[in-house]
Order: C-alpha cells, then sequence, then structure tokens
C-alpha cells in the first residue's frame, strides 16, 4: 500500500499546517489559570438571600484570567446581582467606586471580559427570552479570585457570566421566579 505521505517535503507541509491550525484553535481557549480552595464563610458572612452561592470549606474552585473572544453574539450566563448597598455584590462597583439602584440596568462582567476596566461605562447590549436590552458595564465579576471577605465569600466566578441588576431581568421579560440562571448572547453597544 501506497503511504499517504509518499514524499518528506508533503509529509512536513502536512505537519506544519496540522501544528499551525492545532495553535490557532489552543489560543482561541481559555484555560484556567489556577485553583482556589474555599473557606467556610463566617457566621452573618455570604448573603444568600437572592440565592448567591456560598464557598464550601474543602472545595476547590478554579479560577481564570481571561474569557473567550467577544463577537457580535457574545454567548454567556445571565447571573442576578444587586449592585445596591447593602446588597449581595459586596462594596461598591469598581468602576466609579458608588452603589447602583437595583432599577437600573448596570452588568459586571467576568475579568477577562472586564479586561482591567477598559469597557468600564461602556453599554453592552444583551439578548436574551426572545428580547434584548442595553446596560452598562460598572463592574467586574471576579473569576480569579473569591471565598474572601471582598467578594462575600462566593465563589469566583465563571469566565462567560454577564452579572445584571434585577433592571435587566425586568427588561428581558424574565418572571422573576426564574432569575438567576439564563444562556444570553451580548455584543457591545457602542
Ligand atoms: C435581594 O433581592 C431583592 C429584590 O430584588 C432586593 O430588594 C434585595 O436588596 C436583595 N438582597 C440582597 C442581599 O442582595
Ligand atoms: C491595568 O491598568 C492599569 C492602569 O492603566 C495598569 O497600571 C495595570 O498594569 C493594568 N493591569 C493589567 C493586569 O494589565
Ligand atoms: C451608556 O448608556 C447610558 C444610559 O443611556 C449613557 O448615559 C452613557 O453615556 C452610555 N455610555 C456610553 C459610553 O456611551
Amino acid at each position: 500500500m501506497k503511504s499517504v505521505c509518499s514524499k518528506a517535503f508533503a509529509c512536513l507541509l502536512v505537519g506544519v499546517l496540522l501544528s499551525t491550525l492545532s495553535l490557532r484553535i489552543e489560543a482561541q481557549q481559555c484555560r484556567p489559570s489556577g485553583r482556589i480552595e474555599g473557606k467556610k464563610p463566617p457566621p452573618g458572612q455570604c448573603n444568600q438571600e437572592n440565592d448567591s452561592d456560598c464557598c464550601k470549606a474543602g472545595k476547590y474552585y478554579t479560577t481564570y484570567t481571561c474569557s473567550p473572544p467577544v463577537t457580535t453574539h457574545t454567548r454567556a450566563y445571565l447571573t442576578l446581582n444587586s449592585f445596591q448597598k447593602g446588597g449581595d455584590g459586596g462594596g461598591p462597583s469598581e468602576c466609579d467606586n458608588q452603589y447602583h439602584s437595583d432599577d437600573t440596568p448596570v452588568v459586571a462582567l467576568s475579568t477577562g471580559w472586564f479586561n482591567n476596566k477598559s469597557r468600564c461605562h461602556n453599554n453592552i447590549t444583551i439578548n436574551g427570552n426572545g428580547r434584548s436590552v442595553v446596560a452598562m458595564v460598572v463592574d467586574e465579576c471576579d473569576s480569579t479570585m473569591g471565598c474572601d471577605a471582598d467578594h462575600d465569600y462566593q465563589p469566583p466566578c465563571d469566565n462567560n457570566i454577564v452579572d445584571a441588576s434585577k433592571a435587566v431581568w425586568k427588561a428581558l421579560g424574565v418572571d422573576s421566579d426564574d432569575w438567576g440562571w439564563l444562556e444570553i448572547t451580548w455584543s457591545p453597544a457602542n
């Protein structure tokens, strides 16, 4: 039987093409940057009023410094957060060191998408539940850290999260019983 790579040159060419291809695929993937071990929240910490997830002692949580590439239909998961004082978002928003009313459409983005504040106060269009809403980026959903006081003893964020105020969920017409987890797409609005 005749070998597919009958000539050394053809073999080399195929090899080079294959490795370039796999390098390109790799560059588009976002790999974990590490993991952190959960600690039990001190009494009274980790407000679970709105189904927030609390770190569990001894459980390991994956961290990321990157997010998937942003496109015109960036796939993500929408979660619920309060950016008000005393809400489950912890401290004030990272972009402006301010709190934001639950009635304004604001979001936090996973660390990679937040990209060191480069999207602060930019608006994004969120498509979900057959509707769309424009919301302003005011905070980071930290994919690199968590399970500490700064993050209200919640685990690090996944790398594909748009963490949104009540107003965003309302505008998308999601029944309030179903607020918390929704597959969406988003894109920069300006
Ligand atoms: C929980 O959600 C309610 C209604 O959206 C809000 O008024 C309240 O501030 C939230 N609590 C926390 C701790 O985020
Ligand atoms: C983030 O931006 C600040 C200010 O522009 C800069 O000093 C810092 O090095 C940046 N950090 C990263 C991780 O790029
Ligand atoms: C985003 O939208 C808000 C509210 O409509 C607006 O005030 C703000 O200027 C917009 N941001 C940018 C960067 O255009």
